[in-house]
């Protein structure tokens, strides 16, 4: 006999290094069942990321399956799952071809460093120079970050794709566009759309008029035709056929209504839902979000403006103020796959502990040159301050100390562009579960750290989106009711000065990481 429960919503949550699939009670909003998978990255050369889309999409199929076995072994009622959500890595970049279904090349990531040359040509377009030249109509600098410089590298550079333009059977889209398409029937009637908090980070996207913008895409030289609807984040986008590969087929027919770049879906899970609200999660890279409300709010410190979330066509639009920082959990999977110091990302964290201090030893993980607040693709990454007593213990924890300064950059600048000071940092991500992290957070920013008691807040932000949509109407849990339930807190235990003291340290080191790739 199937446990009786009610309306359930799955979200399907793309990051960076991981897939999963997760089942939530809709009343509730407990998870139930969920599964993970690894992702690859492929780095074909130096500085360049990429990802298989078709890999991508199967470890989709998989986790769905997955996690419907763990279901009936549950007990739990698959039929019950009413909606699907959808969240996903941003700006990753994605070319197929319609009439096929294949992708055209591989997915270049948000990480790829590879359009530095392309943005340097691209400036050179812009008076003066300014990096900043589509600021209040984007929210973004000009950056190899975001999607359009990456598609115009595709265009520029792969053929088929050039080709595949010319026949009208190509489409672009972030990851969110290719898994909708794909799981709405791909070749056979596909829906090919985006949500406004995706096509936000494209940079060919007017953030107030909530239109791809044709003279942005006339500076890229990118054609229309080959982008994405935009539709809210919260409404039916379609169905989900049945695919070969899948066995089962278990959800087909159940409606996809929910999509948010993950770090919106984050700030949704977090209940964020107040003008002044933030989080900040910890993933491959790491992203501190500040709700704006209805009104954008442009930076003086380095900061993007972006799309929060619509919750629904006729819903307003909610905007926030974000700090991007590249690289945080990478770091982590650098010291274990590409120096070998430690073989799971546990070990690093416990050689960071057993001796709780850097010795005077300073790392700027510039992987991908810095992202906010510098926006310096010339940075490149460094380990200072090193002496004959440094050893691995103390790369570890200057390496785990860098994702806490990097922070720390971050919220000082939300601080000054908000004119409120946060008096605490709601947390969430992978990373988190490391306390002598989160202790070492709260030492460098002198405020407490505070993580919620559901730590999937990506996910639950999908699903809370798919399970509200008009025609599906079964999140019965109001957001505007909501409040994070803090499960854990991290007071300061270090002293001001000595904080102080290490920031200002971080500060020489950053300096020196500038202009390296020039
Ligand atoms: O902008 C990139 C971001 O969406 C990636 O998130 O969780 O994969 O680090 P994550």
């Amino acid at each position: 006999m199937a446990t009786k429960l009610g309306p359930l919503v799955g979200a399907i949550d793309q990051g960076t290094s991981s897939t999963r699939f997760l089942v939530f009670n809709a009343e509730t909003a407990e998870l139930l069942s969920h599964h993970q998978v690894e992702i690859k990255q492929e780095f074909p050369r130096e500085g360049w990321v990429e990802q298989d889309p078709k890999e991508i999409l199967n470890s989709v199929y998989e986790c769905v399956e997955k996690t419907c076995e763990k279901m009936k072994q549950l007990n739990i009622n698959i039929s019950n799952i009413r909606a699907i959500g959808v969240t996903n890595q941003r700006e990753t970049t994605v070319v197929w071809d319609k009439t096929t279904g294949e992708p055209l090349y591989n997915a270049i990531v948000w990480l790829d460093l590879r359009t530095q040359s392309t943005v340097e040509h691209l400036l050179k377009k812009v008076p003066g120079r300014n990096k900043t030249f589509s600021k209040f109509k984007t929210g973004l600098p000009l950056s190899t970050y975001f999607s359009a410089v990456k598609l115009r590298w595709l265009l520029d550079n792969v053929e088929e794709i050039r080709k595949a333009v010319e026949d009208h059977r190509a489409m672009f889209g972030t990851i969110d566009s290719w898994l909708i398409w794909s799981l709405t029937g791909g070749k056979n009637g596909g829906i090919h759309c985006t949500d406004v908090t995706n096509a936000s980070r494209t940079m060919l996207f007017n953030i107030h008029s909530l239109e791809w913008d044709p003279e942005l895409c006339k500076f890229f030289d990118i054609p229309m035709e080959i982008l994405p609807t935009v539709r809210s984040s919260s409404e039916i986008y379609g169905v989900m056929k049945i695919c070969p590969s899948w066995e089962s087929g278990a959800l087909t027919g159940v409606p996809i209504s929910g999509c948010l770049g993950d770090q919106s879906a984050a700030l949704v899970g977090q209940m964020c839902f107040q003008d002044g609200q933030a989080k900040n999660t910890y993933g491959t890279g790491c992203f501190l979000l500040c709700n704006t409300g209805q009104k954008s709010v442009f930076s003086e410190h380095g900061l993007i403006t972006t799309i929060a979330y619509k919750m629904g066509k006729d819903k307003p639009t909610f905007y926030a103020l974000e700090g991007s920082v590249a690289i945080a959990g990478a770091v982590v999977r650098w010291l274990r796959d590409n120096l070998g110091i430690a073989k799971t990302s546990q070990e690093v964290e416990k050689l960071a502990a057993d001796v709780g201090t850097s010795y005077g030893c300073y790392f700027v993980p510039a992987f991908s040159g810095l992202y906010a607040p510098y926006w310096e693709p010339s940075a490149r990454g460094i380990i200072c301050g090193l002496t004959q007593f440094t050893n691995k213990n103390h790369i570890a924890f200057a390496a785990l100390e860098a994702v806490c300064f990097q922070t720390r950059e971050i919220l000082d600048a939300m601080n000054k562009d908000c004119g409120i000071p946060l008096n605490q940092l709601q947390v969430d991500g992978g990373m988190t579960n490391n306390k002598i992290l989160m202790q070492l957070q709260s030492d460098i920013l002198c405020i407490p750290v505070v993580k919620p008691s559901m730590p999937e807040t990506t996910a639950l932000g999908a699903a809370m989106a798919a399970g509200a949509a008009e025609g599906v109407g079964v999140w019965s849990l109001n957001p505007g009711d909501l409040t994070a339930v803090t499960c854990e807190r991290f007071e300061p235990q270090i002293n001001p000065e000595e904080s102080e003291y290490r920031y200002a340290r971080w500060k020489k080191a950053v300096m020196k990481s500038m202009g390296w790739e020039t």
